[in-house]
């Protein structure tokens, strides 16, 4: 009897071991990661972008992204008045491009559909409501994630046969975050355990196109104008808190006319060719303006990466014609005193096996856990020679060349998004973009920029706009063919963007601004990078039986700041309406979008078609 109780006692510790191994320890066992065949993802056709071809629309369509572990369930759907209402499961670690076509060409107040999920395996639900209305805007969709605790938003689809998209990151363990609203602004910080010991070529992170081009400033004199020059809606700080890490820089010096000796500053410059005689485009914010907008960012953040790759680096004359200005030693060292006010950079960096290969902690526990804010020169026009400087390590000024040396950067050089995004998935699904593969031998050493962003003509971009080509081809194109394109084993590690966080035309405040790249971000790190156990040695995050505290209250705890207190605080269940209204505390019962009665004449999701009216027994 001893002896058998013993064994029994050591058969449970053992077994006890066994699972905390197996809680700690990543395996392939516990891969989540569904390969199941989701619909091929549509693009908006070209003509759409005409604003009457477009406003005459009645095709949309709502792409919901599953970064968790669990399914997302279609319980049920119910549609008036549509010719299509294709909705379906989302499994884990894919998005679907649901359908919607409303009937007819007039809206008529009363079109309407639902679409209920149930998180699997949760006790998290939520729904989609398409309708339409017959002042305002008049068709919205409204994400209800109030089962989800995480609110409702209302949202305009960006243009004809475009997406508004939604992303869920998160697990039932760990808490959930949407792209309803923005986090902290700090989600490295936020993700600090998670990629820590990842050398910064397994991690993925948002980037800005041109980022300095959030405004028109006109320190040049030419044609380049808001339509087919300027590529962002918001200016460095916004781009920050949306997420972005990686700033596609390019700055130039501008100089009186005639005048090469005198200098009107430092500036974010986009032109066709900066070494052209005769330069066409225009510039944009001020370096002054950039580096302080940085600086608050980081002050309000500390513990984040910051990327500024900085290229041109060339004069221009007010009237840009008469070439370039090559930057001296002289000139260049005041572009070098100016970085200087960049607080958080990082002196003295090893580069020799290049920063791709260095783990995220390298940078991260910097300047006592701020992190790091790193200059990177392109240094194509800086003469060596003539003695012009390519970097000064000591005070944190790097050459890109040697601190990205397996650097590729692919630009795809494409008007429309339906080519772009399949030349820019098979980049990072060939060599360039595998990660950590079992083992090493197929494990990428390339540090991957893809841009996702399409390349109109002067003429197409003047008559369309750069921001109507990014807020309707392009960016939903990468939630619904961009996800579903990334798996466990391949990435690009950074994704540059046009207009980041804008999802409406000309709604740039921040509060319209929506989180759909920075919840990807938080996303792909933390759920699809942890499903590779080459990347990750610890278990998901996501499957830890530990991990009960939400990464909002991981954040405070860290800050000092923790307590059911904060905790009451941060949860928010509210409504943000379309046209930018907020009720923070809305009655339980308020779903906008809902449908109370299931008129005759509704289409189930089973086929069935209502011949009477009957209260709807989903709500
Ligand atoms: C959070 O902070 C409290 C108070 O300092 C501490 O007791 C608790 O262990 C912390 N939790 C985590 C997960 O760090
Ligand atoms: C915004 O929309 C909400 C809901 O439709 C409505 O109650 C509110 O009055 C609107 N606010 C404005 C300023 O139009
Ligand atoms: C379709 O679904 C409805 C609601 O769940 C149900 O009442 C009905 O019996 C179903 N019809 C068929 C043919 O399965």
């Amino acid at each position: 009897m001893r002896v058998l109780a013993l064994l029994a006692l050591l058969a449970g510790s053992a077994w006890q071991l066994a699972r905390g191994q197996a809680d700690d320890a990543c395996q392939a066992s516990d891969r989540t990661y569904s390969t199941e065949t989701v619909p091929a993802a549509s693009y908006q056709p070209y003509e759409q972008l005409n604003p009457v071809v477009g406003g005459m629309s009645t095709k949309f369509y709502v792409t919901v992204v599953n970064l968790t572990p669990h399914r997302f369930h279609l319980d049920s759907t119910h549609a008036y008045q549509m010719n299509t209402f294709d909705f379906g499961d989302v499994p884990q670690g894919r998005a679907r491009q649901n359908a919607i076509q409303y009937r007819g060409t007039i809206d008529t107040g009363d079109d309407a559909g639902e679409a209920y999920y149930i998180v699997d395996g949760t006790s998290k639900t939520f729904a989609l409501r398409i309708k339409s209305y017959t002042s305002g805007d008049r068709r919205r969709v409204m994400l209800d994630l109030s089962g989800m605790e995480l609110g409702q938003r209302e949202y305009v689809f960006p243009g004809g046969e475009t997406a508004v998209s939604l992303v869920i990151t998160g697990s039932d363990k760990y808490g959930f975050q949407a792209s309803l609203r923005h986090g902290t602004g700090g989600w490295m910080h936020e993700l600090y355990d998670v990629i820590r010991d990842r050398p910064l070529r397994h991690l993925i992170v948002p980037g800005s196109h041109d980022a300095g081009m959030s405004t028109i400033s006109d320190e040049i004199t030419s044609i380049g104008s808001a339509a087919n020059t300027q590529t962002q809606g918001v200016n460095i700080y916004d781009q920050l808190r949306a997420g972005s890490r990686w700033f596609d820089l390019r700055i130039a010096s501008v100089h009186e006319n005639g005048d090469a000796a005198t200098v009107r500053g430092f500036w974010a410059l986009h032109v066709n060719d900066e070494t052209a005689s005769l330069s066409i485009g225009n510039t944009g914010e001020s370096l002054d303006d950039i580096i302080a907008q940085i600086n608050q960012f980081t002050a309000e953040n500390p513990g984040e990466v910051i990327f500024l790759p900085l290229r041109y680096l060339v004069g221009r004359y007010q009237f840009p014609d008469n070439g370039p200005i090559y930057w001296d030693a002289g000139l260049t060292n005041t572009f070098f005193a100016k970085l200087r006010g960049l607080n958080n950079r990082c002196a003295n960096l090893d580069t020799s096996g290049g920063f791709q290969n260095q783990p995220a902690s390298y940078f991260l526990d910097r300047n006592d856990g701020h992190g790091c804010v790193l200059p990177l020169l392109n240094t194509q026009h800086l003469d060596a020679s003539a003695g012009v400087p390519h970097d000064a390590p000591g005070d944190g000024i790097y050459d890109l060349g040697l601190a990205f040396p397996t650097l590729v950067d692919h630009w795809s050089n494409m008007m429309q998004a339906s080519d772009m995004a399949p030349d820019q998935i098979a980049t990072w699904r060939s060599g360039t973009g595998t990660r950590g593969a079992d083992g090493s031998s197929s494990d990428s050493s390339n540090f991957l920029i893809a841009q996702w962003l399409v390349t109109p003509d002067a003429l197409a971009s003047t008559a369309y706009t750069l921001q109507n080509f990014a807020l309707e081809p392009t960016n939903p194109s990468l939630y619904s063919a961009g996800v579903n394109g990334i798996d466990p084993e391949h990435w690009p590690n950074v994704v540059l963007l046009d207009y980041i966080g804008v999802q409406k035309q000309d709604q740039w405040a921040w509060d319209s601004l929506s989180a759909e790249a920075y919840t990807l971000a938080i996303g792909l790190n933390l759920y699809m990078a942890s499903e590779n156990c080459g990347v990750a040695t610890h278990r998901s995050p996501l499957l830890r039986t530990a991990s009960l505290l939400t990464a909002e209250n991981r954040r405070i705890n860290r800050t000092g700041v923790y307590g059911e207190q904060a905790k009451k605080k941060k949860q928010w269940n509210g409504i943000i309406f379309a046209n930018g209204t907020v009720l923070d505390h809305p009655p339980a019962a308020l779903h906008p979008g809902k449908v109370d009665m299931l008129r005759a004449g509704t289409v189930l999701g089973n086929g069935t078609v209502l011949t009477e009216s009957v209260p709807n027994p989903w709500v």
